[in-house]
């Protein structure tokens, strides 16, 4: 059954060109019962070449100015569309691709609703996946899921174009229809910098933990909330440390190495740290050379192990710079150690430094290093000092935030973690700390090929991800780009994946923008973003690159590997309380 809707009259490249019946500029047609679509931009038909139909998009209508006087008397003007062809129907099916060309005086036919529909969901039995409907033609369209999610995935468009929506509604009916099979073999976890996933959204509570730290002091009678777990030797790394404290420099990470290096040859040994910390003291005020900057690291490490007596002796401690040694008074420090002995020593073996938690210790360990380091002349105080600074002023948040040693993170289907209430410094480093931690173990034990999946989810991800940045230095925004890119690049290897969401892809990083492999695009507005969009997503076709601007909300054109072609996707909207916790006040219930 075929409805015949106009013909061929040109064909100039791949524009073709078809002169339409008249009678046909209805928007829906029905015929025997099935509903067709009018002929209107954005439409397809298709145009019959011998046992082949060639579906071509409409990209443009336009009424020709020659007149065509009928027998009625009245005039008409000949209305011409302009089609592109986008594949074909043989007797398997629909091939996306240019293979076959119209030629002048082939019909053209209307398409009926279903075939559209089987244009863009050919999964055949596998597929029940519906986030939305096609928004011209309204037909529930299955997404290939099996592609998308074996896939880096990248949702854009402007705040309030429904990106957290269509990210929730993603992973939403992801674990409404496959959770029994999900269970097990994946993992996903969710970094969430405004707090919108912490409720009832994506899925059911019992399959899913929630981690909302906040770097604010707890007030009175407010329940603790929930830190983040590091166990004791992920804490005690090179890399994590490093994040940390962000040691980005040549001479930094060497000296945090030492200080782990050093913790680690004594860790079986009850006492050591009282025992190397005293050592220190008897050092930096003993040694051969002895160095003037000590005296602020010894000042630290008594603060650190809450030795109050110590803390006092060391104020009456000055430094002595023609004579290049330490002084209290009539005490004059020398290499013998009898002045140590008698007026420093019965004070430092009142050092206890067995209760420490992992942040104090470090700090204690990495004062001591440096006391050695300088004594030693391994390293200039200058370019350690900015790090040890760093780590002592960003305890307070991290210790609100983490805690070390005192088991893992809870191992369950999906994992929040909420940011919303940290600090923007904190906001900068964790980010990069959970993302490794789930990369490095996943990768762990991980088979090949991969037996288990890891899926990396960042709602408002140039929050880290972006290449603008002036709050922080060169080198580690270097160091925290080249992570992602990293985890981007070789994660598929190893069953990694990762979803962004953003609303300003053209700060994301290039390199990372390049590696996603399925679009939702959703109201874009900003020429710098337009532009990204043009130029590094391949599979968008100019028709639909043109409606970007003006889409509505939940509205987002669809393109990349896991899609034969663009389409234009209307996401349903959640239930409200699968909803992403937007940010929004509602202004006239708050002064209504
Ligand atoms: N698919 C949709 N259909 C209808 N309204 C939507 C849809 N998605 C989002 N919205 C509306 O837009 C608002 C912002 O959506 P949200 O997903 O938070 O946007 P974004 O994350 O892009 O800032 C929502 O509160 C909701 O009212
Ligand atoms: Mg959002």
């Amino acid at each position: 059954m075929t409805i015949r809707v106009g013909e061929v009259i040109a064909v100039q490249g791949i524009r073709i060109t078809l002169r339409i019946d008249d009678e046909s500029n209805q928007e829906t047609l029905f015929y025997k019962g099935e509903k067709f679509k009018g002929v209107s931009i954005r439409e397809y038909l298709s145009i019959q070449r011998g046992f082949r139909e060639i579906v071509c998009i409409v990209e443009g209508e336009y009424l020709d100015e020659s007149r065509v006087e009928a027998t009625d008397g009245k005039v008409r003007y000949v209305r011409k569309v302009e089609a592109r062809p986008i594949g074909f129907f043989d007797v398997d099916g629909f091939k996306q691709g240019i293979k076959y060309m119209p030629m002048i005086h082939d019909p053209a036919i209307l398409i009926q609703e279903e075939r559209i529909a089987s244009i863009f969901d050919r999964q055949g039995t596998g597929g029940d996946f519906r986030i939305g409907t096609m928004l011209k033609e309204e037909i529930a369209v299955n997404l290939p899921w099996k592609r998308l999610f074996n896939s880096h995935i990248g949702i854009f468009g402007n705040t309030g174009s429904g990106k957290s929506n269509t990210l929730a509604k993603l992973y939403t009916v992801l674990f409404e229809q496959k959770l029994d099979a999900i269970q097990g073999k994946s993992r996903f976890v969710l970094l969430d910098f405004n707090g919108e996933y912490t409720g009832q959204q994506l899925a059911p509570a019992n399959t899913k933990m929630v981690y909302a730290l906040s770097t604010r002091a707890p007030k009175e009678g407010e329940q603790p909330v929930a830190r983040f777990p590091l166990e004791a030797n992920e804490f005690w790394d090179l890399e994590t440390l490093s994040l940390l404290f962000q040691a980005t420099t040549n001479t930094q990470r060497p000296f945090l190495n030492r200080v782990i290096e050093g913790r680690r040859r004594y860790e079986a040994n009850p006492g050591s740290l009282t025992a190397y910390t005293k050592k220190k003291f008897r050092d930096a005020f003993c040694a051969g050379q002895p160095k003037a900057a000590t005296l602020d690291l010894m000042r630290s490490v008594a603060r650190t192990v809450q030795n109050k007596a110590l803390e006092d002796l060391l104020k009456g401690v000055n430094w002595h710079s023609q004579q290049n040694k330490f002084v209290s008074g009539n005490w004059w420090f020398d290499q013998d150690g009898t002045s140590y002995d008698a007026a420093i020593a019965p004070t430092v073996e009142t050092v206890d430094a067995g209760n420490l938690d992992a942040f104090d210790q470090l700090v204690l360990r990495a004062n001591l290093q440096l006391i050695s380091d300088l004594i030693n002349g391994y390293v200039q105080f200058d370019h350690i000092q900015p790090l040890l600074k760093r780590v002592e002023s960003s305890l307070v948040s991290l210790r609100r935030v983490l805690t070390v040693g005192l088991g893992a993170p809870i191992d369950s289907l999906v994992t929040v973690i909420s940011m919303r209430r940290c600090n923007n410094e904190t906001k900068k480093v964790l980010p990069l700390l959970f993302a490794k931690h789930y990369y490095n173990t996943h990768r762990e034990t991980v088979g090949t090929p991969p037996d288990k999946t890891m899926h990396l989810i960042i709602d408002e991800a140039h929050n880290i991800l972006s290449q603008q940045s002036n709050r922080e230095s060169e080198s580690w925004k270097d160091y925290r780009l080249e992570q992602f890119e990293e985890i981007i690049k070789e994660g598929r290897k190893f069953g990694v994946f990762i979803t962004v969401a953003s609303q300003r892809p053209a700060d994301i990083s290039p390199t990372i923008v390049s590696q996603i492999h399925n679009f939702f695009i959703h109201r874009l507005v900003n020429e710098r973003d337009l532009f990204l969009i043009d130029n590094t997503i391949t599979t968008l076709d100019s028709l639909s690159r043109s409606l970007i601007p003006g889409l509505s909300q939940g509205c987002c054109v669809v393109t990349g590997t896991a899609f034969d072609l663009p389409m234009l996707l209307q996401v349903e909207r959640l239930q409200k309380a699968k909803q992403p916790d937007s940010e929004d006040v509602d202004l006239e219930k708050l002064w209504g």
